[in-house]
């Protein structure tokens, strides 16, 4: 985004900025994320003013070490104390720490709480040696290192901790998260810099940042990261890469985070030296063991392993004729021993179907592939199935799949870091979506069978299972290019932990911890957080329609006919007379009929199913009537504007923070929200346009199509710049741009102001490519109000709604008749292009 901010002779006032409060002067970084036991005031401090002044540890071992080291930094960073860590038993009041077993030994006579689990924790208060002390416990030191951070976390949101008693446990066994990390350092799908793990194909020599993410991920209970992408390089298994892996594994150990690592199913052919990767051939058995066998030989509590195959491109074991079962079966009987598992990905399906048959339908495959298979995986196989039956949409049904494996064990995989759902550049709060999915009822077992239970084991008593996030934090200090998208990442440790946390409870944690206790920023941060999933929905797919994005690239931008025509399956089925996929039984794909009766009773029927859901799993006329009233297509064109509507509003709420958070996080934020902003924008208009091209149908509100307060570039006087087609056209106004062709070194555009007198901010729509960082400056009456870079990198060489940004100039005085010139200079290839310039009354 841009980088120059000049002084504006006409500005009439500085705007910019909410009201006089003093600026908190430390800045931050986003680094320390919830973790950042920020000072408390004093009189805050005061009700922790009774804490013991030592800590105890009960007997020994890496992670209680590590639990008694994040208690020690905790009080002193929030307190401002050193607590004394003396050897042996208390000899004062003290802060025990200490597995279970140890905790009886010396204190026999306090009985455990009956529901108390592996990982699970007990904070409690006890007299021990004759002094009153605060236990920290739990069945083992991952348990107490979880208590320490609960409590912790407790005093950082200025919560009481006198007299506890409580006992904590988690939902599940294996609560995990998947990086998509490529030996070279880049990241599939990641939003946030280069790899904390792997660069120029080697593990990082530093590798301080693995044991910070380990850290974060014990905060929130997450006990294992698999760390390389799902499209696994087999060199990830190779003699000399395994020396490297335990590297990371040792960083993760202290936090009670087991590693893992994605496998390529060909990997004994691509090098293991053999002829063949055929699961049922004893050599690829026998190989495989061997490669366990030295794996664990140097990694002793290796988690497992991750499997994406017959998928995208991948090797499988369709190669053979083998199924999944026969695939995962041969690396869980090598990992059995060791107490690994193998987490068989449920994402399988044909991505060459033939779109011209109606009856095709990519949302059947996974339960098409597994449900035939269930009861023939191995204890220690967890098939690992997306929330939606397509991929990681903003809004889909959950996957039947859930609900079809009665004797398999199945874990629920969710998409923390934003793919589809703006790319850490929009703010889009995941866990009301996710909540939503975990508590819905699949109706495969009486009396009922939530998500979360199924994925649990708790509703067919399964040994395993539980919650896998796809993470792709980064090296950028904030982990995941934007602090408010850490959200998503704290929300998946704790709904993993416990399900049945509201969203509203979720996020005023993380507020409290990340912000701190201050009630306005509450109010404003966790109001925009629970906001934001549903507005983004509007902006860019509601009624289930699917993300109408670039589905053949970036994933990112409107790009809403990429999806058809062609093998991949993402179908919306848009046409002259309507949209949505026919997914029913009666005459659609009949997807549908993986679901339980009770379920498809509330999708079959056109009256029945849910508007949120409609075009996933119905084709109807543009001018079919909602349950709501409306229209499908005056709903899609409400939806877009207000959705649009709310994200120019994050910008005036975020405002209202200058001063009650630190200037640092305030401004990135501010930044990136200003962005989202004008890419809402972007998305409304490209939508909005295509629905009306498609169905002739105009917006009862007549917006669509109507801009009385745009120019469009191609309509100034032009000066060196040039037009040119957008591809596709819904990327652009009008569907054209300008630009300042080679060798021309400077452009310009020159509008004329035609508006009534007043104060207006310019919105400068414009185009900022992968490449150059061409330079913009906008003069009115040849006076020089703004000028900036267009050096951010989005992933599109090209000018169209990925790379389509917005640039605010507020605070101008415009009177009729003013000259508005817009300087392009192009930068390495990036041609300045311009797409409109719009006015709004301040
Ligand atoms: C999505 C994503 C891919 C990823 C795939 C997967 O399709 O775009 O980058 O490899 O999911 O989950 O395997």
């Amino acid at each position: 985004m841009g980088m120059i901010r000049l002084a504006l002779p006409i500005l009439v006032g500085a705007a910019l900025c909410g009201g006089g409060r003093s600026t908190l002067s430390h800045a931050e970084s986003g680094s320390a994320a919830w973790l950042r036991y920020a000072a408390l005031d004093e009189r805050i401090a005061q009700n922790y003013a009774s804490l013991p002044a030592t800590t105890v540890m009960l007997g020994d071992g890496e992670v209680l070490r590590t639990a008694r080291q994040e208690l020690i930094q905790g009080i002193r960073g929030m307190l401002g104390r050193t607590l004394d860590a003396p050897r042996g038993l208390p000899t004062e009041s003290a802060i025990v720490l200490g597995t279970l077993p140890d905790l009886e030994r010396v204190k026999p006579d306090l009985p455990p709480p009956e529901n108390l689990t592996a990982d699970g924790y007990w904070l409690t208060h006890a007299e021990i040696h004759g002094f009153a002390c605060l236990v920290i416990t739990g069945f083992t030191a991952r348990g107490v290192l979880y208590g320490v951070f609960a409590w912790l976390s407790k005093i950082a949101r200025n919560q009481s901790v006198d007299g506890l008693n409580e006992v904590q446990h988690p939902y599940a066994p294996l609560r995990w998260v998947n990086q998509w990390d490529n030996l070279d350092g880049s990241i599939e799908r990641g939003y946030a810099g280069p790899s904390i793990f792997f660069d120029h194909g080697k593990v990082r020599a530093d590798l301080t940042r693995a044991g910070q993410y380990a850290r974060l991920l014990a905060s929130v209970g997450i006990n294992g990261c698999t760390v390389n992408n799902v499209n696994a390089d087999p060199r990830i298994l190779a003699a000399d890469f395994i020396p490297q892996l335990a590297r990371i594994a040792d960083e993760f150990r202290p936090w009670g985070v087991r590693l893992s690592v994605s496998v390529d199913l060909s990997a004994p052919k691509a090098i293991g030296g053999l002829d063949t990767f055929d699961p049922l051939d004893p050599r690829v058995a026998d190989w495989w063991n061997r490669k366990v066998e030295e794996l664990y030989g140097q990694i002793p509590d290796l988690g497992g392993f991750v499997v994406k195959a017959d998928s995208e491109g991948r090797a499988g074991p369709a190669r053979y004729g083998r199924t999944p079962a026969d695939a995962a079966n041969v690396m869980a009987r090598a990992l059995r021993a060791h107490g690994g598992f193998v987490f068989y990905r449920a994402f399988v399906y044909n991505h060459h179907l033939d779109w011209q048959n109606l009856k095709n339908d990519r949302a059947k495959a996974a339960y098409d592939t597994f449900h035939p298979l269930d009861g023939k995986f191995d204890d220690n196989v967890i098939i690992q199935i997306k929330y939606g039956p397509i991929d990681f949409q903003v809004r889909e049904p959950v996957s039947p799949l859930l609900g079809g494996l009665r004797r398999t064990n199945e874990a629920i995989e969710l998409e923390i870091t934003q793919e589809y759902t703006g790319q850490q550049k929009h703010l889009c709060f995941l866990i009301p979506m996710w909540k939503d999915m975990l508590d819905f009822d699949l109706d495969v077992e009486q009396p009922k069978s939530p998500v979360k239970d199924l994925v649990a084991g708790k509703v067919f008593h399964r040994p395993a299972g539980g919650f896998v996030g796809v993470a792709n934090v980064g090296m950028e200090a904030n982990w995941l290019g934007n602090p408010l998208a850490m959200a998503n990442l704290y929300g998946f440790g704790r709904l993993s932990w416990d399900p049945n946390l509201s969203p509203e409870a979720i996020v005023d944690e993380w507020t409290r911890l990340t912000f701190g206790n201050d009630s306005l920023v509450l109010r404003t941060i966790d109001q925009m957080q629970l906001v934001s999933w549903r507005a983004y929905e509007s902006y860019t797919g509601p009624l289930g329609v699917g993300s109408l994005t670039n589905i053949l690239g970036s994933h990112y931008g409107p790009g809403p006919e990429s999806s058809e025509r062609n093998g991949w399956g993402q179908w919306h089925r848009a046409d002259h007379a309507g949209i949505g996929m026919d997914r029913t039984l009666a005459t659609g794909t009949a997807f549908i009929g993986q679901y339980a009766p009770a379920v498809e009773k509330l999708y079959e029927p056109l009256a029945a199913c849910p508007d949120d859901l409609l075009l996933f799993f119905h084709h109807v006329s543009y001018s079919h009537a909602l349950h709501l009233g409306k229209t499908v297509i005056q709903y899609m064109y409400d939806a877009h504007y207000q959705g649009a509507e709310q994200a120019q509003e994050y910008v005036s709420q975020w405002r209202l923070l200058k001063g009650h958070v630190d200037d640092e996080r305030y401004q990135e934020i501010l930044v990136r929200l200003q962005y989202q902003a004008g890419h809402a924008i972007v998305w409304r208009d490209a939508i909005c346009n295509w629905l009306y091209r498609l169905s002739g149908i105009p917006d009862q509100q007549a917006r669509v199509g109507h801009h009385p307060h745009r120019i469009e570039a191609e309509d100034a006087q032009l000066q060196g710049y040039v037009a040119f087609d957008v591809v596709p056209w819904e990327g652009a106004s009008n569907g054209k741009g300008v630009q300042c062709p080679a060798p021309v070194q400077t452009c310009a555009a020159i509008f004329r102001f035609r508006e009534k007198a007043g104060r207006y901010q310019i919105g400068v729509q414009y185009f900022d490519l992968e490449s150059g960082a061409s330079r913009f400056s906008v003069y009115v009456n040849n006076q020089r109000v703004d000028e900036w870079l267009a050096d951010d990198h989005r992933a599109t060489s090209k000018a169209d709604g990925d790379s389509s940004t917005r640039r605010w100039i507020p605070g101008l005085a415009l009177h009729p008749g003013d000259e508005i010139v817009i300087r392009g200079v192009p930068d390495q290839g990036e041609p300045a292009p311009l797409d409109y310039i719009e006015f709004r009354p301040e």
